[in-house]
């Protein structure tokens, strides 16, 4: 029952399903026996949690067999000594003597004893990703899945089971999070008993791996935290965990760069003069790195072509890509560029010299998404031409950070290099090969900022932040919008990660208007960037953005080094409130956003959260001096708002 198995009188959704030679798919695994050992394992090639040091954990291998067809299974357990978080995986071994299939290989089963939880997950679509969504757990199946080939903006694999009463600060959450960036399926299956039976793993549609005699199968990661302290403390034990022990090292503590991206602000209408002169004015407000997005490569002046052909577009860029990296380095600015790695326009030279490296099938139209084809990253040749290309243009100047794109979901799966019995092994071969190459790349270039991308926050998943510390979390930039994405994002994923940046109004997306207050506010609530031409801001705007870079300075190290705490829930309630509370307790920022102001209107007071009781806490603005139990019992009295969408801030 710990990993529920198929066809052999378990009824419910299985854990793990094999199809032997003879074609029958029962699996039956019984238990052999247990180690128990200080540390935990590696899970190569796949992303993982990783231990700063051996005492951090104990794991728990347990080993199944199936004493008929000779499978093996070993169920791994790593327990962190101080967070309440579990990572299970599978191990399955092929110790038979015949070639089997897995059909289906979850990463974790857990059987609750009783159904009265509330599930919640995390639902959305491009420019509206990751919003929470808690319906009741109910007989039967439900679950969420992606078979996009990329974790997906239509849903994370996240899910929490909460007890009926869970709010932020109390009652009992679960939670679960799939360390993976391809298609996954969370399930529950509530059976006639009342039993709660939990899955998580590889999407078993579309999914086959087969495993020769004395081959193995290695299932990604999934991370389980429990609380009884309520929601609120299920997502700060997944910072903590993300922040120290997932992202890659040197950026767990390092400083983020405060910067300007060239997309929103030109989009594929620059040149070198203009990239200078948004470097110039960013430097004179304090930042620290310009970002040039998509458009820099190949003939590549709309989204129809150019993807695959990484050579520098020297129309655009006169003098090459070092001329530029120099002039900007010259005034004291970091440099950053864009990649769409995985991907290739027919329209490109890529495309001319190598059709069969996209993929699609033979004689069948592709279905193309922004006018693109993927590469096929299972194959070697393809991984090192990119691995080739990208190190190239990473040594030929000093370049601080890649933002890596992947701007559209996989369809039409076939690899021109798999036999046709094993291409249900494409969708998770294509994760594998995009993780070798982002590993030999973050592996050559240690101190390269890499910040993860798809469409927005496409593939905001644990997989990825392995390899990329921040994600761009949503082509939506608008404020109001943004309380909402990021207040859904930081169920799990620590801000630090959460990629925001302040653009104009009317916003792109909605045509919304919201002040540059309101929009800085939202922004600093994640890595902190810019991404619009600085100098059509008006002289108050820019007076305002210098102000923000300053508070951002100063704030920044307890935004991204804090606990997080939401104090207002966007999705119900007129207003986006939440808070950076020092580890020790000993200082807290809030910040928020007061969507509707009406006439007359009753002045709330704000409730805080995770304070010391006992603690004198001042409001530096005002002066004034409140008890932390004042601040969390009796609340802060929030200011008469003016206008929609107001910014309020407490430091
Ligand atoms: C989608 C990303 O989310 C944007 O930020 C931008 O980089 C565009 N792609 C460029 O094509």
């Amino acid at each position: 029952m710990e990993y529920g198995c198929n066809g052999c009188g378990d009824f419910r959704t299985s854990a793990l399903s094999i199809r032997n030679v003879d074609g029958n798919t029962v699996t039956d695994m019984r238990y052999e026996g247990y180690r128990i050992y200080a540390g935990k394992p590696s899970i190569d090639p796949l992303p993982a949690v990783y231990l700063n040091s051996e005492s951090e954990a104990d794991t728990l291998e347990i080993d199944m067999a199936d004493k008929v067809t000779g499978m093996r299974v070993t169920l791994i357990y790593t327990a962190f000594n101080s967070l309440d978080v579990i990572i299970r995986s599978a191990r399955i071994e092929n110790a038979s003597q015949r070639p089997a299939d897995i059909d289906r290989a979850m990463s974790m089963c857990v059987d609750l004893p009783g159904m009265d939880y509330d599930l919640i997950t995390l639902y959305g679509r491009h420019c509206k990703e990751r919003s929470e969504e808690r319906r009741p757990l109910a007989h039967g199946l439900q679950g969420i899945a992606s078979k996009r080939g990329v974790s997906s903006h239509c849903q994370n694999p996240f899910a929490a089971l909460v007890s009926k009463n869970a709010d932020e600060n109390s009652g009992e959450a679960y939670g679960f999070n799939l360390v993976y960036s391809g298609n996954f399926e969370f399930c529950t299956e509530c059976d006639y008993s009342g039993t709660s039976r939990i899955l998580m793993g590889i999407n078993p549609t579309d999914f086959t791996w087969h495993l020769e005699p004395g081959e193995s199968f290695q299932t990604p990661e999934a991370v389980m935290v429990h609380t009884s302290k309520g929601i609120g403390e299920m997502s700060r034990i997944y910072h903590k965990l993300y922040n120290f022990n997932l992202v890659p090292g040197k950026y767990r503590t390092e400083k983020r760069p405060l910067l300007i991206n060239s997309w929103e602000a030109a989009f594929f209408d620059f040149d070198t003069d203009k990239l200078v002169s948004f470097a110039e004015r960013a430097k004179e407000f304090g930042m620290d790195m310009l970002v040039m997005d998509d458009g820099w490569f190949g003939k590549r002046d709309g989204d129809c072509s150019g993807l695959g052909d990484w050579d520098v577009n020297e129309t655009k860029l006169r003098g090459g890509l070092g001329k530029l990296v120099d002039q900007v380095r010259s005034l004291g600015m970091q440099f950053g560029l864009w990649f769409e790695p995985e991907m290739i326009s027919e329209d490109s030279d890529l495309y001319r010299s190598h059709p069969d490296w996209a993929i699609r099938i033979p004689d069948r139209a592709p279905m193309r998404s922004r006018y693109q084809l993927l590469l096929d990253m299972t194959r070697q040749e393809v991984q090192d031409y990119l691995y080739e290309k990208i190190s190239g243009v990473l040594h030929s100047a000093a370049i601080s950070y890649v933002k890596w794109d992947m701007n559209r979901s996989i369809s039409d799966w076939y690899s021109a290099t798999l036999p046709a019995a094993q291409q249900g092994e494409l969708p998770h071969r294509y994760v594998l090969g995009l993780y070798a190459l982002l590993e030999r790349l973050t592996a050559e270039f240690p101190d390269v900022l890499f910040e993860g991308c798809s469409g927005g926050g496409g593939r905001f998943d644990a997989g990825m932040l392995y390899y990329c510390p921040q994600i761009w979390c949503s082509d939506d930039t608008d404020a109001y919008e943004r309380t909402r994405i990021q207040y859904g994002t930081s169920m799990i994923y620590p801000i630090s990660a959460v990629g925001s940046h302040v653009s104009v109004v009317p916003n792109h997306q909605t045509g919304r208007i919201t002040p540059m207050e309101t929009r800085g506010i939202t922004a600093m609530a994640g890595s902190f960037g810019f991404e619009l031409d600085l100098q059509k801001l008006s002289e108050e705007d820019k007076k305002t953005v210098a102000a923000q870079i300053k508070q951002f300075k100063e704030y920044g190290p307890l935004i991204h080094g804090g606990k997080y705490y939401r104090l207002s829930d966007p999705f119900t309630e007129n207003s986006a409130f939440w808070s950076f509370v020092a580890q020790d307790d000993s200082e807290v920022l809030v910040q928020g956003v007061v969507f509707r102001t009406a006439p007359n209107m009753r002045r709330k007071a704000l409730r805080l959260a995770g304070l010391c009781p006992e603690s004198r806490y001042q409001d530096t603005a005002s002066g004034e001096i409140y008890t932390g139990a004042a601040l969390m019992h009796g609340g802060l009295l929030l200011p008469q708002t003016w206008g929609d969408y107001c910014p309020v801030m407490f430091p």
